[in-house]
């Protein structure tokens, strides 16, 4: 594993006690971060923190705006500052048809996917702004690009997010903080991919040049590197890792 220098950085990923946010806590506290867990579970939070010493968790729901509020309250009144934000919950929807697609349903997506990242955006800005520094990661997705059949509301999602990615990066281009996301295709995580059927991941492999899903800690090394001070170039970017099935 290459060192990638996150000392004296104070970090917060959401979702962190799910695949790919759980592997980014690891990868940070090797990286040398103090990382602070938000998830919606107290018991699957305390799971994570057990696993990764050094690591402590808030529960947040990152949909509702007093609970974010809150959780950026107690990580400043603990730490002082934020350096990294990941947004990394989300939820995705099971296989559905537009014309079957529930309202409910299509509003969960939006919630939990764009206006997380929105709600937690906006409440550690001013943080990072009055530290002059800050790196934020979105977790997007190739869906959000290329837009899966049976899947619009997850992909739609997506989508804002990659866009949302974009506007914060330019509002924010002068200064020291710098917004970029991830699109993973298809990632070996317990709910996006091992509970699915066997023919739906053998579709999904099947797409994937390199011929397997990803791995959690593949994902994890690139929003690392992008959490980092090396990532000084980019912003409002969007950063496939696909095995090499984005082709744009
Ligand atoms: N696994 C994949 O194939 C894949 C591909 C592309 C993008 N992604 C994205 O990467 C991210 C992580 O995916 P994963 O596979 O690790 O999923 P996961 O289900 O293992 O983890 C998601 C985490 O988000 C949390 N969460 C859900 N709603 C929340 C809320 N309202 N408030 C706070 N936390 C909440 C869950 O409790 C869970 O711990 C997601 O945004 C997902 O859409 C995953």
């Amino acid at each position: 594993m290459n060192q990638i220098d996150l000392k004296n950085r104070i970090a917060i990923i959401t979702g962190g006690s799910g695949g790919i946010g759980f592997a980014t806590v690891e990868r940070f506290i090797a990286s040398g971060a103090t990382v602070v867990i938000w998830d919606l579970d107290q018991k699957t939070i305390d799971e994570a923190v057990a696993k990764a010493p050094g690591a402590t968790g808030i529960r947040v729901d990152v949909t509702d705006e007093d609970s974010v509020k809150a959780g950026v309250a107690e990580v400043i009144r603990r730490h002082g500052k934020i350096d990294i934000l990941v947004n990394g919950a989300g939820v995705t929807n099971p296989r559905t048809l537009v014309v079957d697609y529930s309202l409910a349903l299509w509003r969960k997506m939006f919630d939990v996917n764009m206006t997380g990242t929105f709600l937690c955006s906006r409440e550690v800005v001013p943080h990072m702004q009055k530290a002059n520094y800050g790196r934020i990661v979105n977790l997007g997705s190739v869906s959000g690009k290329e837009g899966n059949p049976f899947s619009s509301g997850y992909s739609a999602s997506k989508a804002a997010v990659h866009s949302f990615t974009k506007s914060l990066g330019k509002e924010l281009a002068a200064t020291n903080i710098r917004v970029n996301a991830v699109a993973p295709a298809i990632i070996a995580t317990k709910n996006l991919f091992h509970d699915m059927p066997e023919e739906m991941k053998k579709l999904w492999v099947s797409r994937v040049p390199m011929g397997r899903a990803g791995l959690p800690e593949e994902v994890a090394a690139m929003i690392t590197w992008l959490a980092s001070e090396d990532v000084s170039f980019s912003t409002g970017a969007t950063f496939d890792i696909s095995g090499g099935r984005a082709t744009y």
